[in-house]
C-alpha cells in the first residue's frame, strides 16, 4: 500500500529553540516511518518581511543543518528556492484565491502591523500573497496531511478553498484536499514569561537554544518563573511539560503529584528539567558538529534531494498547466 503523504515547511529564521523543536520539528522526525514526507525550508517565504540579504542564504543552510542534527532524514528535506515550481504554481493559484479571503488572514494582519512598526512602514505584496505560495507548497506534492500548529489553520482552510475552486474549474477532483494534522506536541512557553510562547522574536531570555551552552541552559532554567498562588502556576506547568517532552513522563507525573501535595521544591524541579534539556542538547550538538565538519558533502546531498523532490513538483506543475490552458512542452 502506498504511504500517505505529509508536507510541512519552516522559515529560515535563526536558531532552533526547544519551542520549535518540541512544537514542530520533533514531530516531523517522528512521522518519517509511517508517511512519505516532504519537508521544506521556505526561503521564498522569508523574503516577505524585511530581511538581510547577506544573512538569508546562511540562515537557510543553518536551518538545514539543524534539522539534520535533530534527526530529519536528508532525503526528505528540500530548499524551496531549489524547487522554483512552487512559485510558478503560486502564480497560477493567485487566480484561484479570493481577494477578500486573503485580506482576512490573521497572520498577514499581525505581520503587517510588525512591518509598519519598522523603519519605513513598508508592507510588501509578497507578505499579502504569502498564504497563496503556502497553498502551492502543499498542493504541489498532493499532500494528505500537513502537520502544523493551530496558528496555521486559516492558511490550511485557504489551501482547501483554492484546491476546491481549482477542481471545480477543471471539472475533476485533481487536488486532494489536505488535512491539517494538529500535532499532539506541546506549546512550549517562555521560561522567563510562561504566559507567552517560547519564541525568538520576543528576545534572548524568551527562548532556549537547543544547541546552546550547557551553562546557559542551566541558568535559563534556574531563573525560570515559577511563582505560584494556590493552583499550579503556568511556569511550573511549562517546566513539567518540558520534562515530559524530553521523555521523562514518569518523573514528571511524580513531580506533579508533589506539586499538588505542596511538597515540591522548585529548585529540585529545575535541576531535573535542566539535566533533561542538557542531555538532549548534548546529543544535538555532537550530531551538529559532525554535520558542520562535513558541510560541503551535506550541502551536495541536500541539493540532490531537492532535485529528486523537484521531479514530483514538476510533474504536478505540468499537469496543472495542461488543465488550465497554459502551454507546456506537449503543446
Ligand atoms: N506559514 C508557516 C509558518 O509560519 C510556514 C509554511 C510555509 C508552511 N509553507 C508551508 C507550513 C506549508 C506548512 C505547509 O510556520
Amino acid at each position: 500500500m502506498n504511504k500517505k503523504r505529509v508536507l510541512s515547511c519552516i522559515q529560515p529564521t535563526g536558531d532552533m529553540h526547544f519551542g520549535n523543536y518540541f512544537g514542530a520539528v520533533k514531530n516531523w522526525v517522528d512521522m518519517q516511518d509511517e508517511y512519505e514526507c516532504f519537508y521544506g525550508v521556505v526561503d521564498y517565504h522569508a523574503m516577505t518581511m524585511p530581511y538581510d540579504v547577506k544573512k538569508l542564504r546562511n540562515n537557510t543552510w543553518e536551518l538545514i543543518f539543524n534539522c539534520l542534527a535533530v534527526g530529519v532524514k536528508p532525503d526528505n528535506l528540500f530548499v524551496q528556492s531549489l524547487v522554483p515550481e512552487h512559485t510558478e504554481l503560486g502564480w497560477i493559484f493567485n487566480n484561484f484565491a479570493g481577494m477578500g479571503r486573503v485580506e482576512n488572514m490573521t497572520q498577514f494582519k499581525d505581520k503587517s502591523i510588525q512591518s509598519k512598526l519598522g523603519k519605513d512602514g513598508f508592507i510588501s505584496v509578497g507578505l499579502f500573497d504569502y498564504p497563496v505560495l503556502q497553498a502551492a507548497d502543499i498542493l504541489i506534492y498532493k499532500a494528505d496531511f500537513v502537520p502544523v500548529g493551530k496558528d496555521q489553520s486559516q492558511h490550511l482552510e485557504l489551501t482547501r478553498e483554492i484546491a476546491n475552486r481549482f477542481n471545480n474549474m477543471v471539472g475533476k477532483e485533481y487536488f486532494v484536499l489536505p488535512e491539517t494534522k494538529y500535532t499532539a506536541t506541546p506549546k512550549i512557553m517562555s521560561t522567563a514569561d510562561p504566559l507567552r510562547k517560547m519564541s525568538k522574536s520576543a528576545g534572548e531570555k524568551h527562548f532556549i537554544n537547543i544547541f546552546g551552552e550547557e551553562a546557559r541552559i542551566r541558568k535559563q532554567i534556574k531563573s525560570a518563573v515559577t511563582s505560584s498562588d494556590t493552583k499550579m502556576s503556568e511556569g511550573v506547568k511549562n517546566l513539567l511539560q518540558l520534562l515530559t517532552a524530553c521523555g521523562y513522563n514518569d518523573k514528571a507525573d511524580e513531580l506533579e503529584k508533589m506539586e499538588m501535595d505542596g511538597t515540591l521544591k522548585y529548585s529540585e524541579l529545575k535541576d531535573v528539567v535542566a539535566d533533561a534539556l542538557v542531555e538532549r542538547s548534548e546529543i544535538f550538538k555532537t550530531k551538529k558538529a559532525e554535520i558542520v565538519a562535513d558541510k560541503k558533502a551535506i550541502k551536495n546531498q541536500i541539493k540532490d534531494s531537492s532535485s529528486a523532490i523537484r521531479k514530483v513538483a514538476q510533474q504536478t506543475l505540468n499537469e496543472v498547466k495542461d488543465l488550465v490552458g497554459l502551454l507546456n512542452v506537449k503543446h
